[in-house]
């Protein structure tokens, strides 16, 4: 075999998976933690793909990394070997008549909140399924969902699609909240608060690329309306926190603010508020499922979303018990 075909010079496949670890991640430090692997460890990797294929495949900007064309056109590579591999995996897993393997999920910052309820059950079910899920904001999990690699995605706004298939999961309400002391929880006797108030007062705002922003930059535009951003926070916890401590309002899923502290923070009742979105689960269309991921969709269609409403109400339950004790 001639040494000078591409696969040969080209290492291993682990540097192509590092090469994409690198690619989701942004950066060699995130990839290496990701890989339980050192820094020098994963530049080392890279430089020898890099002189496989006798090209740089980044460069840094200050602290970002940039991928050059040669290293898209590895990235693009890597993704397909992979996808061959778990075809591969799923065809043995057919042949074996199990359904072993693992389930790969890609979810918004929000769905974390009642994810979990879904996959715990399932796991039950299916013992020898395990589940591997990445969590990002709406344009993370847009660009995973680009490269095709997880099973199934789960959005509040889906970007459209024909190459996607969708199941609504269940509704997810964005509230209007405030300090408790902020003048409009002080004046919730006096009934309903106009949207154009609540527009004015010192609003804390998820980053460029949240599910979350994109609703309430829709909503407000459609009510010709626009907000006093006073703060850019890339975390519905620290939003949460932000608002307790009195740094200004904001608007967040009622998922949020369902669990964990949220001591001396009101929830309005605002004007054309809250706003009404649901949660998807989302495919790829042309993607073949794998046994695994055909029983998951199979029990969500089942059993799925009442496990999640269960589970909710059960862990709600659970939280307001425990503050009940505490007070
Ligand atoms: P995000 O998720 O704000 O974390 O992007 C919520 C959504 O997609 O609605």
């Amino acid at each position: 075999m001639s040494e000078s075909r591409l696969q040969a010079r080209v290492g291993t496949l682990r540097q192509l998976e590092i090469l994409l670890a690198v690619y989701h991640h942004g950066s060699i430090s995130e990839a290496a933690r990701q890989l339980h692997l050192t820094q020098p460890t994963v530049s080392m990797q890279l430089r020898k793909l890099s002189d496989g294929m006798s090209m740089p495949l980044y460069y840094q900007v200050g602290r970002q990394l940039q991928l050059t064309e040669a290293g898209h056109a590895a990235v693009k590579t890597a993704i397909e070997v992979q996808g061959c591999f778990e075809r591969l995996d799923m065809k043995l897993a057919g042949l074996q008549g199990l359904t072993t393997g693992t389930l790969n999920l890609a979810i918004v910052t929000t769905a974390k909140y009642f994810i979990p309820h879904l996959i715990g059950d399932f796991s039950r079910k299916f013992p020898q399924i395990d589940g591997r899920f990445h969590v990002g904001n709406r344009q993370q999990i847009i660009k995973r969902l680009r490269s095709g690699e997880e099973d199934f995605y789960v959005f509040s706004h889906p970007p459209e699609s024909d190459a996607l298939e969708m199941m609504e999961l269940l509704p997810n309400r964005l509230q209007a909240i405030a300090p408790l002391d902020h003048v409009l929880a002080q004046r919730a006797e006096q009934g309903v608060i106009p949207l154009i108030e609540f527009c004015q007062a010192p609003f804390l705002m998820r980053e460029e690329g949240s599910g979350t922003r994109h609703a309430i930059e829709m909503h407000l535009a459609k009510q010709g309306l626009q907000l006093n951003i006073r703060m850019t926070i890339e975390s519905n916890e620290a939003i949460k926190h932000s608002v307790m401590s009195g740094l200004g309002v904001s608007i967040l899923s009622e998922h949020t603010l369902a669990f964990g502290e949220r001591q001396g923070l009101a929830v309005l009742d605002v004007d054309h508020l809250p706003i009404i979105s649901h949660w998807y689960l989302a495919w790829l269309k042309d993607k073949p499922l794998s046994p695994v991921a055909a029983a998951f969709l199979n029990y969500i269609k089942q059993s799925g979303r009442e496990q999640i409403m269960a589970g909710l109400d059960r862990r709600k339950f659970e939280f307001e018990q425990t503050e009940q004790d505490k007070a």
